[in-house]
């Protein structure tokens, strides 16, 4: 293994900086020997602590690093000249060939020059996330790319732990402003009608006053229990991600007076209520994407589920997602992106031929789900769908 991966190494030379034109040369350095930077360049392949692959065009690998063989829990030396899908969890393992047959017809890059978070698969047949850059280098008349690998499983198992208890927290609050503060305010609301109606019974000039006062409470009621909803969408339970995202259909096109079909043929059984929020999240983005940049009169959500994974799909026939975004983009592709990948799921983003954008979110999800404790004995949540007609109430 060594050896070859030696050979790959041999001919890379750290360039020479050329002294300023101004400042004084300094007396050349005089350039180690090959055989020198030939022993340092390995020694930093074989020590360095990210995994670092090469594979050639075909996608075999030509040389590994100890870090990545250990990473992918592979023996040394045994996945020399193995396809680098061996290291991919599907459905990469099988689009691989053809992302690198299309690169070689077309020049199309999908990674390379581009550092992205991936999922990989161990020997073991485990699959966890890598952040993998990529590169490309000609040596000896071939061309070959080097991918350097970190193991990020810690860093997201952090900022899934920070994201859980944020949505916590904020649960606990949605839940005070609910049955604390709405039921203080419903009180106040039924004081100040019945003293209304009294005002009025004594035909005393106060009453129109009181009834004002009523009215807004009635509001600030109305007003706490929509913040409480918006921080908290979803109640635990089987069925919460279908119920929420039909309510949220409900409610868009009513408020923006627009079609919004929700699709959910079967029911999606998803017990992980963070998973479930994420994913709500991200639907709710698109939509107001959607609204708000393509200019969608129509917006279809399905939701679907199929064993291991849950499939989420916010589909606009809007204007359609621009190919370079403005400099003025804001914040929600990315935080799309990054809830997608907190709970172990892919995003993709694409302007449709015919028109519009597709949001599509796949997560993987347990093939055989425990019950959630709260809601064993309820009647299993039918398949819904609100066929082409304007959700509206
Ligand atoms: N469905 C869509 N149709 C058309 N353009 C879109 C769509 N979704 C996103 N875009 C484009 O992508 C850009 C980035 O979207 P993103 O959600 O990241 O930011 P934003 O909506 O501008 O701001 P923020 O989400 O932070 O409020 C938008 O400014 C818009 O140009
Ligand atoms: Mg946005």
């Amino acid at each position: 293994m060594k050896q070859q991966a030696k050979r790959n190494l041999a001919t890379a030379r750290p360039g020479r900086a050329r002294p300023r034109a101004n400042r004084p040369a300094a007396p050349p350095a005089a350039a180690p020997p090959a055989s020198e930077v030939e022993a340092r360049l390995q020694a930093v392949f074989n020590t360095a602590v990210e995994g670092i692959v090469t594979i050639d065009e075909r996608g075999h690998i030509d040389s590994i690093n100890p870090a990545a063989e250990a990473m992918f829990g592979w023996p040394q030396g045994e996945l020399l000249g193995r396809n680098i899908n061996s290291l991919m969890p599907e459905p990469y393992h099988s689009r691989h060939d053809g992302y690198l047959h299309q690169y070689r017809e077309t020049g199309q890059r999908r990674v390379i020059g581009i550092g992205r978070e991936v999922f990989g698969r161990r020997k073991d047949g485990t699959v966890f996330p890598i952040e993998l850059s990529v590169g490309e280098f000609r040596v000896g008349g071939r061309r070959l790319f080097t991918g350097i690998l970190r193991d990020i499983t810690e860093r997201r198992r952090l900022q899934s732990e920070v994201l859980h208890i944020s949505e916590q927290a904020q649960q606990r609050i949605a839940q005070d402003l609910h049955d604390d503060l709405c039921q203080q305010l419903a009180g106040i609301e039924f004081m100040a009608q019945t003293l209304a109606t009294r005002l009025h019974e004594a035909r005393r000039p106060e009453a129109a006053a009181a009834d004002e006062v009523a009215a807004l409470v009635r509001s600030a009621t109305e007003h706490t229990r929509n913040l409480s909803h918006g921080m908290s969408p979803l109640r635990p339970g089987p069925d919460s991600l279908a119920t929420a995202l039909e309510e949220l259909a409900v409610r868009t096109a009513r408020h923006f007076d627009v079609r919004v079909d929700f699709h959910c043929p079967e029911p999606v059984a998803l017990h992980d209520l963070p998973v479930a929020t994420h994913l709500f999240r991200v639907a709710q983005e698109a939509i107001s994407n959607a609204l708000r940049h393509g200019r969608a009169r129509h917006v279809e959500v399905h939701v679907s589920r199929s064993p291991g994974e849950v499939r989420l799909l916010v589909r606009d026939h809007g204007k359609g997602i621009p190919a370079s975004l403005p400099s003025s983009a804001g914040m929600g592709l990315r935080i799309m992106q990054y809830r997608a990948g907190i709970i172990g799921g892919h995003l993709s983003i694409q302007r449709e031929p015919s028109g519009g954008t597709s949001v599509t979110c796949t997560v993987p999800v347990d093939v055989h789900p425990t019950p959630h404790p709260t809601h064993e004995g309820r009647s299993k949540v039918k398949g819904r769908t609100r066929p082409a007609h304007p959700a509206r109430r």
